[in-house]
């Protein structure tokens, strides 16, 4: 028997909870830790529980129990429901699933189909490890004006359009970020305020004090207004954020900007890919190839490191080759050199793709999002695969 599974009872109806309790009390490996009649206490506690297996009446107040169901699925990565409900009509039936239930028990309860459902769902429920399909991205270069930012906004802004998923966007230049002003946004709460109460915020509050870009599902965390906050943020409050934005996003970008400190170091050994940003010229490649020696004593892998030259132009004097020669690494990825859609951008505070979706920049980042987004995907995959092997 594994570890148990914790399970939340959301039904406004009280023998019906009993009835699923004294169900549910044949399974040695099942704890039910809450049981509610009120639809937002329920939801409340089961966001700050953790992984937990969530049986909801959808038959009481339907409209109320599918806000719940939607709130959960966008809150808890880890929540896995059941809708529970005595209206079967396939309606009613795809309107819950669409919400974000994963299984469908009709009431009144037969006991021993019950019991064979929760059989499944807990085999189900286990496999599922608590999930760790969030994949960090930095942008990285020790040089100033090479396009860090740039990349880091447009790339989120492109990653939350393709996947419709949750994507954080994180200005860790603690000192004088851009990346709010490139998106022309106020964040009412910056990286100190987050940095002081992580180890209080709930999966909820924590959403909430970070700014969303407009309608999308791109959110982010600015740096702070005052500088002198900027220096009273640590390492391990970095580490404490980015451990809990991994349970809400599918995505987490960083702007890691210049400085290397130990808080740029922490994000970089956290992250699944590190864009190590260059331009053609020879001062920008000597620097590109100290930062890859300095990942080299960091003993990060090679499969890590995706190199990337901003500005491209084609018949620069420098060919791709001898770039590659110098740094000893392949280039990943080429953003083709448009200034006059990128000072737009920039001057109006939107992504490339809001001043003309069709320019050769805003094509070419919508391109590099989904190759960035596959590599990764695929990096994880392959991960999993090697572990599961080490396991037989
Ligand atoms: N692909 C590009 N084509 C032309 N200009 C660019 C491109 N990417 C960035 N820039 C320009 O380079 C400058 C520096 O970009 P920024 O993203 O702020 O760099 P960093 O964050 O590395 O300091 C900005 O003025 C921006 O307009
Ligand atoms: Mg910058």
């Amino acid at each position: 028997m594994g570890e148990s599974i914790n399970v939340i009872i959301i039904d406004k109806e009280e023998n019906s909870r009993n009835i699923i309790k004294n169900y549910l009390s044949s399974f040695g490996d099942v704890n039910i830790c809450g049981e509610f009649f009120d639809y937002d206490l329920g939801c409340d506690f089961a966001l700050k529980s953790g992984k937990v297996l969530i049986f909801i009446d959808v038959s009481q107040e339907p409209d109320k129990a599918l806000d719940v169901i939607k709130r959960l699925k966008e809150n808890s990565k880890q929540s896995y429901i059941v809708a529970m409900s005595n209206k079967t009509s396939t309606e009613t039936i795809i309107k819950v699933m669409r919400a974000g239930a994963k299984e469908f028990v009709t009431k009144p309860f037969i006991e021993s189909e019950f019991k064979t459902l929760v059989e499944t769902i807990t085999a189900e429920f286990r496999n599922i490890e608590t999930p760790d399909t969030c994949k960090i991205i930095s942008t990285f270069s020790n040089k100033g004006g090479i396009g860090k930012t740039s990349i880091a906004v447009n790339l989120a802004v492109e990653l939350a359009q393709m996947s419709k998923e949750k994507v954080a966007l994180i200005d860790l230049n603690l000192q004088l970020g851009d990346v709010a002003t490139f998106l022309d946004m106020t964040p009412p709460f910056a990286m100190d305020y987050i940095a002081d109460n992580i180890s209080h915020l709930d999966e909820e509050e924590l959403l909430k004090t970070l700014t969303r870009y407009k309608n999308t599902s791109l959110y982010v965390i600015a740096d702070p207004l005052n500088i002198d906050k900027s220096k009273e943020i640590t390492a391990e409050q970095i580490k404490n954020i980015l451990n809990a934005l991994k349970k809400i996003f599918s995505y987490i970008v960083i702007d890691i900007g210049t400085n290397i400190d130990s808080k740029t170091i922490t994000a970089l050994d956290s992250s699944d890919l590190i864009l190590l940003i260059a331009i053609v010229n020879l001062p920008a490649i000597r620097s590109t190839q100290r930062c890859m020696d300095l990942f080299n004593k960091l003993g990060y892998p090679p499969e890590k490191i995706k190199l990337i030259l901003n500005r491209y132009m084609e018949n620069e004097d420098i060919k791709t080759s001898d770039i590659e020669e110098v740094v000893k690494q392949k280039v990943y990825w080429k953003i083709p050199n448009n200034y006059l859609t990128m000072m737009s951008a920039i001057n109006k505070g939107v992504p490339v793709s809001e001043i003309n979706s069709e320019s050769n920049i805003a094509v070419n980042y919508k391109d590099f999002a989904s190759k960035v987004s596959d590599y990764l995907i695929t990096q994880k995959l392959n991960k999993d695969y090697n572990n599961r092997e080490l396991r037989i």
